[in-house]
């Protein structure tokens, strides 16, 4: 039964047409090319996980909680999509034995995750990120090391203009006390608060620091910031950090009220926004370190640090400077049998293959209308077969930049076209 409509992509995806591909090989070449310059391994893991699994990266995550893909149960294991790949990751790290080797691992991944969140510009229900994790090492020369790479990969694909916010929000020795004094500071200003504002006073009062509504911005300024409660260890970690930045040459903005998305962050978190945008929602990379994660996932203490860029952020905005590379045609060269010869016409286009990229026009069209697509399409050579040269088997060449054209045969085509 014909449908009424054709069905269409599901809301919020996207394909990506033959035109923008270039586009997008240019971003995962860049990511692959800087990753490997700081002697990052690839790593895929399945798009699939357990439930559990996700959810350790903490249940008040959007990501988690709001967006999350779950699939039908399956006998006796709860499945979801990835919203994220740093779960994924450490549990790769772990039963995949590269605890067991060299440490730190330094790993990087590119692959869709998938999160049910509204769809607008920029922000897609299936997307793709380019991760970078070191796994077992504590130091602060790995947290600038991740920064590093980003900037380094946002610059190799060609974005110049960026604004890197940074922030520590402390680990489990200190946050404690400052979530009590910044729980402190809002209780008396509860329902001045955003409905959402005040169940995270309750259940995650560190994402107040992070609410985008006007209602909420006026008492930002006056909260505690973390930055100022942090313990020694933490603060000399924040410290080390900066300095490391500052004698690379990296410009950061301190932003106290950084707290990023995913629950699962200690000590060092960053994003980058492209230059004069603000607001989560274009960031183009974002970041921390996550030294909790794996004993969350059951695994003995390991700590982390890594980011993710958006691949779909970062295409759009070199799309948008126009910097990509003209289409290129899709073959260098099409063979046009003026007339139903499909045997001849076919092995024709075998034997130019063997020099460039060729198509066949099959279609039962006159001469005429096969030189208009050919003309269209931006080949390079069309190879006209009438009956008479298919029986002698020999072709005419037309060079489509000189107009000029050569009658050959078959085996002086490789010649000729090279
Ligand atoms: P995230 O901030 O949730 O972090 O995502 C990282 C990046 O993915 C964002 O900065 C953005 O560019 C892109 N992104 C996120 N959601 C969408 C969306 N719906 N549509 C398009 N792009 C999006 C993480 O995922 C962490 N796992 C990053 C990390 C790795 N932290 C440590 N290691």
């Amino acid at each position: 039964m014909p449908r009424a409509q054709p069905i269409k992509a599901a809301r919020g995806v996207r394909d990506i047409l033959p035109a923008t591909i270039p586009l997008w090989r240019q971003a995962e070449q860049g990511a692959a090319d800087v990753a490997r310059r700081f002697g990052y391994q690839e790593i895929a893991t399945p798009i699939i996980e357990q439930l559990e699994l996700i959810q350790r990266v903490g249940e008040d995550t959007d990501a988690v909680a709001k967006e999350l893909y779950r699939l039908d149960k399956r006998g006796s294991q709860e499945l979801a999509l990835r919203p994220e790949a740093t779960a994924g990751v450490v549990r790769a790290y772990f039963e995949g034995g590269l605890n067991q080797g060299p440490q730190p691992s330094r790993l990087y991944l590119i692959g869709p995750m998938f999160r049910h969140d509204k769809p607008q510009k920029g922000r897609y229900r299936q997307f793709f990120q380019f991760n970078v994790e070191v796994i077992g090492g504590a130091s602060s020369g790995f947290d600038a090391e991740v920064i590093e790479l980003a900037l380094g990969w946002l610059n190799e694909v060609g974005v110049q203009d960026l604004r890197l916010e940074l922030n520590s929000i402390g680990d489990g020795k200190c946050r404690p006390a400052y979530l009590g004094r910044l729980t402190e500071y809002y209780r008396p200003l509860k329902s001045s608060l955003h409905a959402d504002s005040q169940l995270r006073l309750e259940r995650n009062p560190l994402r107040l620091l992070d609410s985008k509504v006007a209602q909420d911005q006026p008492f930002k300024a006056g909260a505690p910031k973390i930055t100022d409660y942090l313990c020694d260890e933490c603060a000399a970690h924040w410290a080390a950090v900066r300095r490391l930045l500052d004698a690379a040459g990296i410009e950061y903005q301190h932003n106290p009220y950084l707290v990023r998305g995913l629950d699962y962050y200690t000590r060092t978190v960053f994003e980058f926004y492209p230059g004069g945008a603000s607001g989560q929602q274009d960031a183009l990379a974002s970041g921390g370190r996550y030294d909790g994660l794996a004993e969350a996932e059951g695994w003995p203490s390991t700590p982390g640090v890594g980011f993710a860029g958006g691949l779909d952020r970062v295409v759009e905005l070199i799309a948008a400077k126009g910097d990509q590379a003209a289409v290129k045609p899709a073959a260098d060269v099409l063979v046009l049998p003026d007339g139903d010869f499909a045997v001849e016409a076919a092995e024709v286009a075998r034997i130019c293959r063997s020099v460039r990229s060729t198509a066949v026009d099959y279609e039962p069209k006159s001469l005429a209308a096969k030189m208009r697509s050919a003309n269209k399409l931006g080949v390079k050579f069309v190879v006209l077969l009438t009956p008479e040269d298919a029986a002698r088997r020999s072709a005419r060449v037309r060079d489509m930049a000189s107009g000029e054209q050569t009658e050959l045969e078959w085996v002086e085509l490789p010649t000729r076209l090279a």
